[in-house]
Protein backbone atom coordinates (compact mmCIF):
# COMPACT_ATOMS: atom_id res chain seq x y z
CA UNK A 1 0.00 0.00 0.00
CA UNK A 2 2.41 2.30 0.84
CA UNK A 3 4.59 1.73 -2.33
CA UNK A 4 1.28 2.65 -4.60
CA UNK A 5 1.05 6.27 -2.39
CA UNK A 6 4.36 6.88 -3.21
CA UNK A 7 4.29 5.91 -6.49
CA UNK A 8 1.52 7.74 -7.36
CA UNK A 9 3.30 11.28 -5.46
CA UNK A 10 6.30 10.57 -7.35
CA UNK A 11 4.23 10.56 -10.58
CA UNK A 12 2.43 13.73 -9.58
CA UNK A 13 5.84 15.46 -9.40
CA UNK A 14 6.79 13.58 -12.07
CA UNK A 15 4.23 15.69 -14.07
CA UNK A 16 4.96 19.24 -12.23
CA UNK A 17 1.01 19.07 -10.87
CA UNK A 18 1.06 21.53 -7.77
CA UNK A 19 -0.50 21.10 -4.47
CA UNK A 20 -4.37 21.74 -4.61
CA UNK A 21 -5.16 22.47 -1.53
CA UNK A 22 -5.62 26.31 -1.87
CA UNK A 23 -6.42 27.02 1.69
CA UNK A 24 -2.80 26.37 2.35
CA UNK A 25 -1.93 28.80 0.21
CA UNK A 26 -3.87 31.22 1.43
CA UNK A 27 -2.08 32.57 4.60
CA UNK A 28 -5.06 34.57 5.80
CA UNK A 29 -7.12 35.78 8.33
CA UNK A 30 -9.59 32.85 9.12
CA UNK A 31 -12.78 32.63 11.47
CA UNK A 32 -15.56 30.57 11.77
CA UNK A 33 -19.21 31.86 12.41
CA UNK A 34 -21.76 29.23 14.14
CA UNK A 35 -25.34 29.02 13.59
CA UNK A 36 -25.85 31.98 11.29
CA UNK A 37 -29.57 33.37 10.91
CA UNK A 38 -29.30 36.26 7.52
CA UNK A 39 -32.44 37.25 8.57
CA UNK A 40 -31.01 40.39 11.19
CA UNK A 41 -27.80 39.35 12.03
CA UNK A 42 -25.50 41.66 9.74
CA UNK A 43 -23.51 42.44 12.51
CA UNK A 44 -22.38 39.20 12.87
CA UNK A 45 -21.29 39.28 9.33
CA UNK A 46 -19.73 43.15 9.13
CA UNK A 47 -17.33 42.37 11.88
CA UNK A 48 -15.91 39.74 9.31
CA UNK A 49 -15.71 42.26 7.19
CA UNK A 50 -11.59 42.15 7.24
CA UNK A 51 -10.99 38.52 7.27
CA UNK A 52 -10.07 36.71 4.37
CA UNK A 53 -11.30 33.53 4.86
CA UNK A 54 -15.05 32.63 6.40
CA UNK A 55 -16.77 29.24 7.43
CA UNK A 56 -20.10 29.56 7.81
CA UNK A 57 -21.01 26.32 10.49
CA UNK A 58 -24.90 25.35 10.44
CA UNK A 59 -26.36 28.31 8.97
CA UNK A 60 -29.66 29.02 7.93
CA UNK A 61 -29.62 31.05 4.70
CA UNK A 62 -32.11 31.69 2.31
CA UNK A 63 -29.97 33.01 -0.89
CA UNK A 64 -26.72 34.09 0.00
CA UNK A 65 -26.74 37.17 -2.13
CA UNK A 66 -24.41 39.92 -3.58
CA UNK A 67 -25.03 42.02 -0.42
CA UNK A 68 -24.17 39.50 1.82
CA UNK A 69 -20.63 38.72 0.51
CA UNK A 70 -20.10 42.74 -0.77
CA UNK A 71 -20.47 42.87 3.60
CA UNK A 72 -17.84 40.63 3.54
CA UNK A 73 -14.94 42.89 1.88
CA UNK A 74 -11.88 41.44 1.92
CA UNK A 75 -12.89 37.67 1.54
CA UNK A 76 -11.86 35.55 -1.12
CA UNK A 77 -12.67 31.77 0.75
CA UNK A 78 -16.16 31.63 1.56
CA UNK A 79 -17.04 28.06 3.26
CA UNK A 80 -20.64 26.74 4.49
CA UNK A 81 -21.05 23.57 6.29
CA UNK A 82 -24.27 22.10 7.36
CA UNK A 83 -27.01 23.63 8.07
CA UNK A 84 -28.86 24.98 4.93
CA UNK A 85 -28.12 27.43 2.12
CA UNK A 86 -30.55 27.20 -0.39
CA UNK A 87 -28.96 29.46 -3.41
CA UNK A 88 -25.73 31.03 -3.64
CA UNK A 89 -24.46 34.28 -6.34
CA UNK A 90 -20.86 33.06 -6.80
CA UNK A 91 -19.17 36.82 -5.87
CA UNK A 92 -16.21 37.72 -8.34
CA UNK A 93 -13.65 38.76 -5.58
CA UNK A 94 -13.99 34.56 -4.21
CA UNK A 95 -10.90 32.36 -5.13
CA UNK A 96 -12.97 29.66 -3.52
CA UNK A 97 -15.98 28.56 -3.02
CA UNK A 98 -17.42 25.48 -0.57
CA UNK A 99 -20.36 24.12 0.15
CA UNK A 100 -20.85 20.52 2.24
CA UNK A 101 -23.78 19.50 3.40
CA UNK A 102 -26.19 22.52 3.04
CA UNK A 103 -28.85 21.49 0.91
CA UNK A 104 -27.69 23.99 -1.44
CA UNK A 105 -30.38 23.88 -5.09
CA UNK A 106 -29.01 26.70 -7.32
CA UNK A 107 -25.50 28.19 -7.62
CA UNK A 108 -25.75 31.82 -9.85
CA UNK A 109 -22.82 32.68 -12.24
CA UNK A 110 -23.79 35.92 -14.62
CA UNK A 111 -22.18 36.38 -17.62
CA UNK A 112 -19.76 39.31 -18.28
CA UNK A 113 -18.23 39.46 -14.85
CA UNK A 114 -14.85 38.78 -14.54
CA UNK A 115 -14.48 35.37 -11.68
CA UNK A 116 -11.27 34.85 -9.83
CA UNK A 117 -12.50 31.68 -8.78
CA UNK A 118 -10.29 28.75 -8.76
CA UNK A 119 -12.37 25.93 -7.21
CA UNK A 120 -15.35 25.22 -7.02
CA UNK A 121 -16.63 22.04 -4.26
CA UNK A 122 -19.95 21.49 -3.90
CA UNK A 123 -20.39 18.61 -1.61
CA UNK A 124 -23.65 16.88 -0.23
CA UNK A 125 -26.19 19.28 -1.63
CA UNK A 126 -28.97 18.95 -4.10
CA UNK A 127 -28.10 20.49 -7.61
CA UNK A 128 -29.79 18.91 -10.20
CA UNK A 129 -27.61 20.17 -12.95
CA UNK A 130 -24.04 21.89 -13.40
CA UNK A 131 -24.56 25.46 -12.40
CA UNK A 132 -25.40 27.46 -15.91
CA UNK A 133 -22.53 29.84 -17.25
CA UNK A 134 -20.37 27.74 -15.25
CA UNK A 135 -17.49 28.57 -18.63
CA UNK A 136 -17.73 32.09 -17.35
CA UNK A 137 -15.56 31.28 -14.39
CA UNK A 138 -12.46 31.28 -16.65
CA UNK A 139 -9.91 30.84 -14.26
CA UNK A 140 -10.94 27.93 -12.58
CA UNK A 141 -9.03 24.94 -11.98
CA UNK A 142 -11.24 22.20 -10.05
CA UNK A 143 -14.50 22.03 -9.99
CA UNK A 144 -15.99 19.32 -7.56
CA UNK A 145 -19.80 18.55 -7.90
CA UNK A 146 -19.80 15.52 -5.84
CA UNK A 147 -23.00 13.78 -3.67
CA UNK A 148 -25.44 16.01 -5.39
CA UNK A 149 -28.37 15.00 -8.11
CA UNK A 150 -27.31 15.48 -11.29
CA UNK A 151 -28.26 13.22 -13.98
CA UNK A 152 -27.01 14.54 -17.44
CA UNK A 153 -23.65 16.41 -18.51
CA UNK A 154 -23.07 17.85 -21.16
CA UNK A 155 -19.05 18.50 -21.46
CA UNK A 156 -19.61 21.23 -23.80
CA UNK A 157 -20.98 23.66 -21.20
CA UNK A 158 -17.06 23.43 -19.64
CA UNK A 159 -15.74 24.50 -23.23
CA UNK A 160 -13.13 27.27 -22.86
CA UNK A 161 -11.85 26.15 -19.14
CA UNK A 162 -9.04 25.92 -20.29
CA UNK A 163 -7.09 25.81 -17.02
CA UNK A 164 -9.12 22.83 -15.61
CA UNK A 165 -7.11 20.66 -14.01
CA UNK A 166 -10.20 17.99 -12.54
CA UNK A 167 -13.60 17.98 -12.85
CA UNK A 168 -15.19 15.54 -9.97
CA UNK A 169 -18.76 14.47 -10.51
CA UNK A 170 -18.54 11.30 -8.01
CA UNK A 171 -21.71 10.23 -6.45
CA UNK A 172 -24.60 11.66 -8.82
CA UNK A 173 -27.37 10.12 -10.58
CA UNK A 174 -25.40 10.65 -14.08
CA UNK A 175 -26.61 8.72 -16.97
CA UNK A 176 -25.39 10.16 -19.67
CA UNK A 177 -22.39 12.63 -20.85
CA UNK A 178 -22.52 14.33 -24.03
CA UNK A 179 -20.09 15.60 -25.93
CA UNK A 180 -20.99 17.67 -29.18
CA UNK A 181 -18.73 17.55 -31.51
CA UNK A 182 -15.16 17.35 -30.54
CA UNK A 183 -14.05 18.87 -26.91
CA UNK A 184 -10.67 20.68 -26.05
CA UNK A 185 -9.50 20.51 -22.51
CA UNK A 186 -5.40 21.71 -22.55
CA UNK A 187 -4.87 20.86 -19.07
CA UNK A 188 -7.45 18.49 -17.66
CA UNK A 189 -5.83 16.06 -15.52
CA UNK A 190 -8.41 14.30 -13.33
CA UNK A 191 -11.78 13.29 -14.42
CA UNK A 192 -14.01 11.33 -12.17
CA UNK A 193 -17.41 9.94 -12.70
CA UNK A 194 -17.62 7.27 -9.49
CA UNK A 195 -20.64 6.10 -8.46
CA UNK A 196 -22.59 7.01 -10.96
CA UNK A 197 -25.68 5.16 -13.61
CA UNK A 198 -23.21 5.43 -16.91
CA UNK A 199 -24.51 2.65 -19.08
CA UNK A 200 -22.19 4.34 -21.79
CA UNK A 201 -19.61 6.52 -22.48
CA UNK A 202 -18.62 8.23 -25.31
CA UNK A 203 -15.24 9.56 -25.27
CA UNK A 204 -14.55 9.74 -28.98
CA UNK A 205 -15.43 13.72 -29.09
CA UNK A 206 -12.86 13.90 -26.02
CA UNK A 207 -9.62 15.88 -26.62
CA UNK A 208 -7.64 15.60 -23.84
CA UNK A 209 -3.98 15.51 -24.31
CA UNK A 210 -3.26 15.95 -20.29
CA UNK A 211 -5.62 13.21 -18.95
CA UNK A 212 -4.42 11.33 -16.69
CA UNK A 213 -6.61 9.81 -14.18
CA UNK A 214 -10.59 8.77 -15.23
CA UNK A 215 -12.32 7.45 -12.73
CA UNK A 216 -16.01 5.36 -13.50
CA UNK A 217 -15.92 2.90 -10.89
CA UNK A 218 -19.13 1.98 -10.03
CA UNK A 219 -21.28 2.46 -13.07
CA UNK A 220 -22.57 0.06 -15.44
CA UNK A 221 -20.23 0.10 -17.72
CA UNK A 222 -19.28 -2.97 -20.41
CA UNK A 223 -16.57 -0.23 -22.28
CA UNK A 224 -15.49 2.39 -24.16
CA UNK A 225 -12.79 3.79 -25.99
CA UNK A 226 -9.69 4.66 -24.62
CA UNK A 227 -6.68 4.24 -27.07
CA UNK A 228 -6.93 7.78 -28.03
CA UNK A 229 -6.71 9.38 -24.85
CA UNK A 230 -2.52 9.24 -24.75
CA UNK A 231 -2.11 10.68 -21.22
CA UNK A 232 -4.05 8.12 -19.36
CA UNK A 233 -2.57 6.02 -16.54
CA UNK A 234 -4.79 5.86 -13.64
CA UNK A 235 -7.91 3.96 -14.65
CA UNK A 236 -10.45 2.91 -12.06
CA UNK A 237 -12.95 0.41 -13.03
CA UNK A 238 -14.18 -1.70 -10.10
CA UNK A 239 -18.11 -2.47 -9.98
CA UNK A 240 -18.68 -2.31 -13.19
CA UNK A 241 -19.89 -5.32 -15.58
CA UNK A 242 -17.06 -4.93 -18.11
CA UNK A 243 -16.76 -7.13 -21.10
CA UNK A 244 -13.74 -9.31 -20.78
CA UNK A 245 -12.49 -8.58 -24.19
CA UNK A 246 -12.08 -5.02 -24.08
CA UNK A 247 -10.36 -5.21 -20.35
CA UNK A 248 -8.09 -8.16 -21.80
CA UNK A 249 -7.60 -5.15 -24.63
CA UNK A 250 -7.08 -2.21 -21.97
CA UNK A 251 -3.94 -4.00 -20.46
CA UNK A 252 -2.48 -4.56 -23.43
CA UNK A 253 -2.54 -1.22 -24.91
CA UNK A 254 -2.81 0.76 -21.90
CA UNK A 255 -0.12 -1.70 -20.18
CA UNK A 256 2.31 -0.96 -23.03
CA UNK A 257 2.18 2.83 -22.15
CA UNK A 258 3.22 2.36 -18.57
CA UNK A 259 3.79 -0.67 -16.45
CA UNK A 260 2.00 1.55 -13.36
CA UNK A 261 -1.36 1.29 -14.90
CA UNK A 262 -1.41 -2.68 -14.50
CA UNK A 263 -0.10 -1.77 -11.40
CA UNK A 264 -3.30 0.68 -10.62
CA UNK A 265 -5.54 -1.93 -12.44
CA UNK A 266 -4.70 -4.71 -9.78
CA UNK A 267 -4.09 -2.37 -6.61
CA UNK A 268 -7.57 -1.10 -7.41
CA UNK A 269 -8.34 -4.66 -7.64
CA UNK A 270 -11.62 -6.68 -8.33
CA UNK A 271 -12.11 -6.07 -11.81
CA UNK A 272 -14.48 -8.87 -12.45
CA UNK A 273 -15.48 -9.33 -16.61
CA UNK A 274 -18.21 -11.08 -18.31
CA UNK A 275 -17.36 -13.16 -21.11
CA UNK A 276 -19.27 -11.64 -24.47
CA UNK A 277 -18.30 -11.33 -27.68
CA UNK A 278 -16.86 -7.55 -27.79
CA UNK A 279 -15.91 -6.40 -32.11
CA UNK A 280 -12.37 -4.86 -32.20
CA UNK A 281 -13.68 -1.34 -33.57
CA UNK A 282 -15.44 -0.77 -30.45
CA UNK A 283 -11.99 -0.25 -28.96
CA UNK A 284 -11.01 2.53 -31.43
CA UNK A 285 -12.75 5.69 -32.35
CA UNK A 286 -14.45 6.40 -35.85
CA UNK A 287 -11.56 7.08 -38.28
CA UNK A 288 -13.25 10.32 -39.37
CA UNK A 289 -12.88 11.77 -35.52
CA UNK A 290 -9.27 10.55 -35.48
CA UNK A 291 -8.77 12.37 -38.74
CA UNK A 292 -10.49 15.69 -37.16
CA UNK A 293 -7.91 15.14 -34.54
CA UNK A 294 -5.55 15.21 -36.23
CA UNK A 295 -6.13 18.50 -37.41
CA UNK A 296 -6.71 19.91 -34.16
CA UNK A 297 -3.23 19.38 -33.43
CA UNK A 298 -1.84 20.40 -35.86
CA UNK A 299 -3.67 23.59 -35.65
CA UNK A 300 -3.28 23.63 -32.25
CA UNK A 301 0.70 23.88 -32.80
CA UNK A 302 0.65 26.09 -35.68
CA UNK A 303 -1.18 28.44 -33.22
CA UNK A 304 0.43 28.09 -30.54
CA UNK A 305 3.73 28.69 -33.00
CA UNK A 306 1.99 31.85 -34.25
CA UNK A 307 1.68 32.94 -30.57
CA UNK A 308 4.83 32.56 -29.96
CA UNK A 309 5.91 34.41 -33.09
CA UNK A 310 4.11 37.28 -31.96
CA UNK A 311 5.37 37.28 -28.35
CA UNK A 312 9.12 37.33 -29.95
CA UNK A 313 7.74 40.36 -32.48
CA UNK A 314 5.88 41.98 -29.52
CA UNK A 315 9.56 42.23 -27.13
CA UNK A 316 11.19 43.48 -30.28
CA UNK A 317 9.49 46.26 -30.82
CA UNK A 318 9.35 47.62 -27.13
CA UNK A 319 13.60 47.12 -27.60
CA UNK A 320 13.08 49.29 -30.66
CA UNK A 321 11.08 51.78 -29.02
CA UNK A 322 13.30 51.84 -26.06
CA UNK A 323 16.41 52.61 -28.65
CA UNK A 324 13.74 55.03 -29.79
CA UNK A 325 13.73 56.72 -26.54
CA UNK A 326 16.97 56.77 -25.82
CA UNK A 327 18.19 57.94 -29.20
CA UNK A 328 15.16 60.83 -28.61
CA UNK A 329 16.68 61.57 -25.42
CA UNK A 330 20.11 61.91 -26.50
CA UNK A 331 18.94 64.32 -29.15
C1 LIG B 1 1.74 35.56 6.18
O1 LIG B 1 2.66 34.83 6.94
C2 LIG B 1 3.78 35.60 7.43
C3 LIG B 1 4.72 34.69 8.19
O2 LIG B 1 4.75 33.43 7.61
C4 LIG B 1 3.29 36.73 8.30
O3 LIG B 1 4.38 37.53 8.69
C5 LIG B 1 2.29 37.57 7.52
O4 LIG B 1 1.75 38.55 8.38
C6 LIG B 1 1.16 36.71 6.98
N1 LIG B 1 0.27 37.51 6.18
C7 LIG B 1 -1.03 37.53 6.39
C8 LIG B 1 -1.81 38.37 5.47
O5 LIG B 1 -1.55 36.91 7.29
C1 LIG C 1 -21.47 18.80 10.36
O1 LIG C 1 -22.32 17.83 10.96
C2 LIG C 1 -21.69 16.58 11.18
C3 LIG C 1 -22.76 15.65 11.68
O2 LIG C 1 -23.55 16.23 12.67
C4 LIG C 1 -20.58 16.77 12.23
O3 LIG C 1 -19.94 15.54 12.44
C5 LIG C 1 -19.59 17.75 11.64
O4 LIG C 1 -18.57 18.01 12.59
C6 LIG C 1 -20.29 19.06 11.30
N1 LIG C 1 -19.34 19.91 10.63
C7 LIG C 1 -18.85 21.03 11.21
C8 LIG C 1 -17.84 21.77 10.42
O5 LIG C 1 -19.21 21.41 12.29
C1 LIG D 1 -25.64 17.56 7.50
O1 LIG D 1 -26.11 18.66 8.24
C2 LIG D 1 -27.17 18.34 9.13
C3 LIG D 1 -27.56 19.60 9.84
O2 LIG D 1 -27.93 20.57 8.90
C4 LIG D 1 -26.75 17.26 10.13
O3 LIG D 1 -27.85 16.90 10.92
C5 LIG D 1 -26.24 16.07 9.38
O4 LIG D 1 -25.74 15.12 10.28
C6 LIG D 1 -25.12 16.48 8.44
N1 LIG D 1 -24.66 15.34 7.68
C7 LIG D 1 -23.37 15.08 7.50
C8 LIG D 1 -23.06 13.87 6.74
O5 LIG D 1 -22.47 15.80 7.96
C1 LIG E 1 -17.58 17.83 4.46
O1 LIG E 1 -17.77 17.62 5.84
C2 LIG E 1 -17.46 16.31 6.26
C3 LIG E 1 -17.77 16.20 7.76
O2 LIG E 1 -19.02 16.72 8.01
C4 LIG E 1 -15.99 16.02 5.98
O3 LIG E 1 -15.68 14.71 6.31
C5 LIG E 1 -15.70 16.26 4.52
O4 LIG E 1 -14.32 16.13 4.26
C6 LIG E 1 -16.13 17.64 4.11
N1 LIG E 1 -15.95 17.80 2.67
C7 LIG E 1 -15.44 18.91 2.14
C8 LIG E 1 -15.35 18.93 0.66
O5 LIG E 1 -15.07 19.87 2.80
C1 LIG F 1 -27.28 -1.80 -16.28
O1 LIG F 1 -27.39 -1.91 -17.70
C2 LIG F 1 -28.24 -2.95 -18.13
C3 LIG F 1 -28.22 -2.94 -19.65
O2 LIG F 1 -26.90 -2.92 -20.13
C4 LIG F 1 -29.64 -2.74 -17.62
O3 LIG F 1 -30.46 -3.83 -17.98
C5 LIG F 1 -29.61 -2.62 -16.10
O4 LIG F 1 -30.89 -2.28 -15.61
C6 LIG F 1 -28.63 -1.53 -15.69
N1 LIG F 1 -28.51 -1.51 -14.24
C7 LIG F 1 -28.60 -0.39 -13.54
C8 LIG F 1 -28.44 -0.56 -12.06
O5 LIG F 1 -28.77 0.70 -14.04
Amino acid sequence: MKSVLMLFVLANTLYGIQSWDLEVELNSSYTDILNLNWYGDYGTIRRSSNLERVHFINSEIESVSKYFTNLLEKCVSLKFTNGTVKKVFIDSKLWLLTLNNTSTENVVIEPGQDYKLRALIISKSKLTKVPENINQLKHINRIDIVDNLIEHITLNDFDGLNNLYEIDLSRNRIKHVDTNGLIRFRELYNLKFSNNQLQQLDTCGWDMPSLYMLHVDHNNLTHFAVNHLRALIDISLRSNPLNCAWVQNLANSIGKRSPLTIFYMLFRGDITCEKESLDDTEMHCPTSIEHQRQQNFGLNNRLHTFESMLKTLESQIIEHQKVVNNVMKEL
